[in-house]
């Protein structure tokens, strides 16, 4: 049993309780405002849910739209292992259109709360019942599996709740669903309903939580504590308004924190949560548990050496990146430490002397703090530009400060102060640019030493975007025909050029 300081992390009611997982990202996902997803989508999702391992996927509403229906009933002949389920409202047509979709479990729903009977389907309470027991029967007398959804169960009466559940398990129901519709259950709420259901009903009861309140996940725990042996949820949490329950959140909440068991092969969960990502345009924020791309990132000093001697000291543990098909990632940026820099550059066989690492250490949170983010690339870049540069004490010229000038009316001037052997040198030159400037102004700082030719010059945006690490490199050759090479990486285009010459005069003039 995993342990934490003694404390027993699951907990006993839970351990290896059996968890059905159903999904709805084909249904309620698919409820999400803006997205509509095509055939093939629907179809490559429905492929992935039964891979990922799902025990039943709510593929559609077969009598909203003959598109839905037809996708339905592709999913439900697709020779998938998980079974495949239909939505229907308590009438006999949007049942026949479910039969007519050849699934194999048919979810009926029908408002129990005043709030919804009253305005939405105008029935008084008992119709409300005599319609589910008619629906429930009429689905089982078709010989299919039949779920009954009282829908915004969670603010309906508890007694008439418990009544109308009663009902329909009377009528031969096989599952059925207390749904949270507008997400307004407080986790102790849903324990609490949940357990006086359970206490009434001897079937198995699914829950179903909207995350109006961020609550989603929370409350869908709760239940199962409660009780309640089936979660519905959606790939990323996707679902009408601000979302459902999402599945890898509360999958790897019932098994890692709780020790309960499901079908879910989680090691499929990041691919799983990406193909939705696209497929429905619906970005995940990088901080999303489990499978966002920070889930196992680490960027401070402190994290990230813990985390590269054993990862269970800043990682739960509990949860790896491998079980969810994740990566652990260590970022560099403006937190990071020498330690995880060496790492870094030492699984790409880079060696560094301890002051070359200090200075691609101080190179990177100077980049980092100017907001950039430091890829392996630019890690590389910056690597490269410091082992290619002379060492401190062999170096004729040390820059001190740059300064251009540019503009649609101003021809482009630069100004270079240096140091040359303990002298205070500055030069001052135009161009046709302001990087041309500069290089013509760091030339001039040597005066009539500067006999050498400019043979290579090459600028490389490393990353995309107006922020991208640039990397220059050059090649001088001096009278005698001696080539050296250098470079620099710098976001700041003017400063890369520089920085990358002086480094190319620093090697070709070593004290
Ligand atoms: O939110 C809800 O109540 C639903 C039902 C159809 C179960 O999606
Ligand atoms: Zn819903």
């Amino acid at each position: 049993m995993k342990q934490k300081e003694g404390i027993d992390f699951y907990i006993d009611s839970m351990k290896n309780k059996k968890i059905s997982v159903f999904d709805t990202t084909l249904r309620d996902g698919e409820q999400t405002p803006g997205v509509s997803l095509t055939f093939e989508q629907k179809l490559d999702i429905a492929y992935q849910l039964d891979k990922l391992g799902v025990d039943i996927m709510e593929a559609g509403f077969p009598i909203s739209s003959e598109g839905d229906k037809e996708s339905v009933k592709s999913i439900s002949n697709a020779g998938l292992d998980t079974v495949v389920c239909g939505l229907s409202r308590v009438l006999k047509k949007d049942i026949d259109a479910c039969f007519e979709s050849d699934v194999g479990l048919v979810h009926t729903f029908v408002p129990t709360s005043d709030v919804q009977r009253i305005h939405t389907i105008r029935k008084s309470r008992e119709e409300v019942i005599e319609l589910a027991v008619d629906a429930v029967e009429y689905i089982k007398e078709h010989g299919l599996k039949c779920m009954f959804s009282a829908m915004d169960a969670t603010r309906t009466e508890p007694s008439y709740l418990v009544e109308v559940f009663k009902a329909v398990q009377e009528a031969g129901c096989d599952i059925i669903n207390v749904p949270d519709t507008v997400g307004v259950m407080s986790p102790s709420g849903m324990y609490r309903i949940t357990k006086d259901i359970a206490a009434e009903i001897t079937i198995p009861i699914d829950v179903h939580c909207h995350n109006d309140f961020g609550l989603a996940v929370a409350n869908s725990l709760m239940a199962v504590e409660a009780g309640a042996s089936q979660v519905q949820v959606t790939i990323n949490g996707i679902g009408e308004r601000a979302g459902n329950a999402d599945l890898s959140q509360t999958v790897m909440g019932l098994t890692a924190i709780y020790g309960a068991k499901s079908n879910i092969r989680t090691e499929y969960l990041v691919e799983t949560s990406k193909l939705v990502e696209n497929y429905s345009g619906i970005r995940l924020p990088p901080n999303t548990p489990v499978v966002g791309q920070n889930a196992f990132s680490h960027e401070s000093g402190i994290h990230s050496q813990g985390v590269l001697e054993k990862s269970d000291t800043f990682e739960p543990g509990i949860m790896t990146p491998e079980m969810v098909g994740h990566k652990r990632r260590i970022v560099l940026g403006k937190h990071t430490g020498k330690h995880a820099v060496k790492q870094s550059l030492d699984s790409a066989g880079i060696k560094t002397s301890d002051p070359q690492l200090e200075e691609i250490v101080c190179r990177i949170k100077d980049i980092a703090n100017r907001g950039k983010q430091i890829t392996d690339v630019d890690l590389y870049a910056i690597a490269s530009a410091v082992l290619g540069k002379a060492s401190s004490e062999e170096e004729l010229i040390k820059l001190k400060e740059v300064s251009v000038m540019t503009g649609n009316r101003t021809t482009p001037t630069a100004v270079v102060k240096a140091m040359i052997e303990g002298r205070e040198v500055v030069a001052a030159n135009t161009g046709v640019g302001p990087v041309d400037a500069a290089l013509k102004a760091v030339r001039d700082i040597l005066g009539e030493q500067n006999h050498f030719k400019l043979q290579e010059f090459r600028i490389d945006a490393i990353t995309g975007g107006a922020d991208a690490l640039a990397d220059v490199y050059i090649g001088l050759e001096n009278e005698k025909g001696r080539i050296v090479t250098a470079r620099s990486a710098n976001p700041d285009i003017v400063m890369a050029s520089v920085e990358a010459l002086v480094n190319a005069m620093n090697l070709l003039y070593k004290k």
